[in-house]
């Protein structure tokens, strides 16, 4: 039974899906996509990342692009008043920017040289942290906190200060109206098949990877997305 049923079906059980609605569940499937998965087989080689290991997190990022447009579907055939609807709206948030934040770390992998240091972000970085060593241990150690998620580079609108969020899964802790200029994932499926529980080796690995150019074009917000 594919996800999308079982969920569905998993509510019908529930009692959460009217009569009306279980009619409609059989045209989701047939209904065109909103977000299509980007192809990032290009990073695949570099060093520190097993071929393997990016496939597998590839059909994992592909999941999240099928169940956020699996959700969007799924919300406008429902009853905005049904604890059905309430439900999904909930999820939706974790699918979504599990889709996102994955499109905005492998955006930002593939990198060959490190950071210019007479660029724009390298001189705000020395800036808000006092030295460009002292963000890396602070972006650093939020990567080694406990738990499952992603580390974010923020840059807050407002003050045009940077920071550092430990994101908790995908969708706690981000810093509202924010840009995320650079993106680590530390969900375990980023790196525990190859590197098991040694998660600062796969930091230095994200570290030899970065594409600092995405990330300058983030801050200088020139790039369209
Ligand atoms: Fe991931």
């Amino acid at each position: 039974m594919k996800k999308s049923v079982w969920f569905l079906s998993m509510l019908c059980a529930l009692g959460s899906l009217s009569a009306e609605e279980k009619v409609k569940e059989s045209s989701l499937q047939e209904k065109s996509s909103a977000y299509t998965a980007k192809d990032y087989a290009s990073l695949l080689g570099m060093k520190g990342f097993g071929d393997e290991l990016l496939k597998m997190h590839f059909q994992l990022y592909q999941g999240y692009v099928k169940n956020t447009n699996l959700l969007l579907d799924t919300l406008k055939t429902l009853d905005p008043s049904t604890y059905a609807f309430t439900a999904l709206k909930r999820r939706l948030g974790w699918e979504m920017d599990g889709m996102r934040l994955h499109e905005l770390y492998f955006d930002n992998l593939g990198g060959k040289t490190p950071i210019d240091a007479k660029s724009a972000l390298y001189k705000k970085l020395e800036a808000d942290f006092g030295s460009f060593d002292a963000w890396k241990k602070d972006f650093v150690a939020t990567g080694l906190t406990r738990g499952i998620g992603w580390v974010v580079l923020y840059k807050d609108p407002q003050s045009g200060r940077l920071i550092n969020m430990w994101i908790n899964e995908h969708d706690v802790g981000h810093l509202a109206g924010g840009a995320p200029l650079l993106v680590m994932d530390v969900f375990e499926h980023a790196y525990i098949t190859q590197y098991g529980l040694a998660k600062q080796q796969y930091i230095d690995a994200f570290f030899q990877n970065i594409r600092w150019e995405e990330a300058s074009a983030r801050f200088k917000e020139k790039k369209e997305r």
